[in-house]
């Protein structure tokens, strides 16, 4: 067996035993919610892991790209996907309508009427029905309707459409107490209306204390979670423990006293920060700051850090945003007690169609 410590670098280690408790304990506090699991796959793009996601109890997975449900119906690891996207096109909607016929179970999200007039003509023209649910913008500022009002009219439109079937409500982030509001005004005005809302899906690791307080959730989505970042910690979501993913990289220069080089710059940690100070937190030395990246060089500054490592030395880091990573490298080490388990190939790496 390969040790972690002969890994050649830049190499992204996944520790095996905090993504088991991590799935667990997330796992367990839905559960203690009663709030059904269905973990967003985009953190770790890897089938392996959603096949310990399902069999710790999750229903099913979430989708961002139809590549990724692609890659995750191939293998079989979950047969109830939703896709938390506006899909748009005749390629995508026929490619949707493909999934839909090979899966249980296969719903997608919209919040306006081009997107749905698309799905309702692909599922005439493929003869399936499509699931969606309404995405609704509770106070984040991406996609989805601006009211509890506006969701009630998109599904009303929706539902006369030709092979559109409704299934609920979607929402990211859940935050207190705008999503709480909406949601309950909306479900007010779908129950005035006449209209079932089977499905109401919250989601998102930061908030995810919080889901015991959104009594009308049926299901959640958390992404992060499985891995954890300083993104997670600084929210105060996770500990340092909890951190699955770390990047091993090399000291290849110290050209003064308090910078130092390492061998993986923006092409490996991208440029997210989020609420971090700087690009990372190195594990050995934490009082020294990642203050910038070239696409290969990440530069450090260690005037805070009285011990200083050496050129030749191998580091361990915590991204930022361990999602971003995931996405950048051909391949990750399922690590566990010094020795590289297993080396997994990141089968949606780039499936962002
Ligand atoms: C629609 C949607 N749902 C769920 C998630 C999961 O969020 P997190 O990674 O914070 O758990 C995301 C994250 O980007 C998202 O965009």
């Amino acid at each position: 067996m390969t040790k972690v410590s002969d890994l050649d670098t830049p190499a992204v280690t996944i520790d095996l035993d905090i993504v088991e408790a991590n799935i667990r304990r997330i796992q367990d506090r839905l559960d203690g919610f009663g709030i059904a699991n269905r973990p967003h796959i985009k953190t770790h793009k890897l089938p392996q892991m959603a096949k310990l996601q399902m069999d710790a109890g999750a229903v099913g997975i979430t989708c961002q790209k139809l590549g990724e449900a692609e890659v995750f119906a191939d293998a079989g690891v979950a047969d109830d996907i939703l896709l938390t996207f506006n899909i748009l096109g005749v390629p995508k909607t026929d490619r949707l309508c493909a999934l839909i016929k090979r899966l249980k179970r296969m719903a997608v999200v919209l919040d306006n009427e081009t997107v749905a007039r698309g799905l309702s003509e692909a599922g005439m023209r493929n003869g399936v029905d499509i699931r969606f649910l309404i995405e609704c913008d509770t106070g984040f500022g991406r996609n989805g309707v601006q009211s509890p009002q506006a969701a009630l009219d998109l599904a009303q439109t929706v539902m006369k459409m030709p092979r559109m079937q409704f299934e609920g409500l979607m929402t990211f982030p859940i935050k207190l107490p705008d999503t709480r509001q909406y949601l309950e005004r909306s479900l007010q005005l779908f129950g005035g209306a006449g209209i079932p809302v089977p499905v109401v899906s919250g989601g998102g690791t930061p908030a995810m204390t919080l889901a015991g307080e959104f009594p009308m959730l049926t299901e959640y989505r958390a992404g992060t979670y499985i891995y954890n970042d300083v993104m997670q910690v600084t929210a105060g979501a996770a500990t340092w423990d909890d951190c699955a993913m770390k990047v091993r990289v090399t000291v290849v220069s110290r050209p003064t006293d308090n910078r130092i080089i390492l061998d993986a710059g923006s092409k490996v940690f991208t440029y997210e920060q989020y609420y971090a100070k700087g690009y990372g937190r190195i594990v050995e030395y934490p009082e020294a700051a990642i203050s910038g990246f070239s696409e290969e060089h990440g530069v450090c500054d260690f005037s805070q850090s009285k011990r200083k490592p050496e050129v030749g030395d191998v580091l361990n880091v915590i991204p930022n945003h361990c999602c971003v990573v995931t996405n950048m490298m051909d391949e990750v080490y399922g690590v566990r007690r010094g020795e590289v388990e297993t080396v997994f190939p990141v089968a949606a790496r780039g499936k962002v169609r």
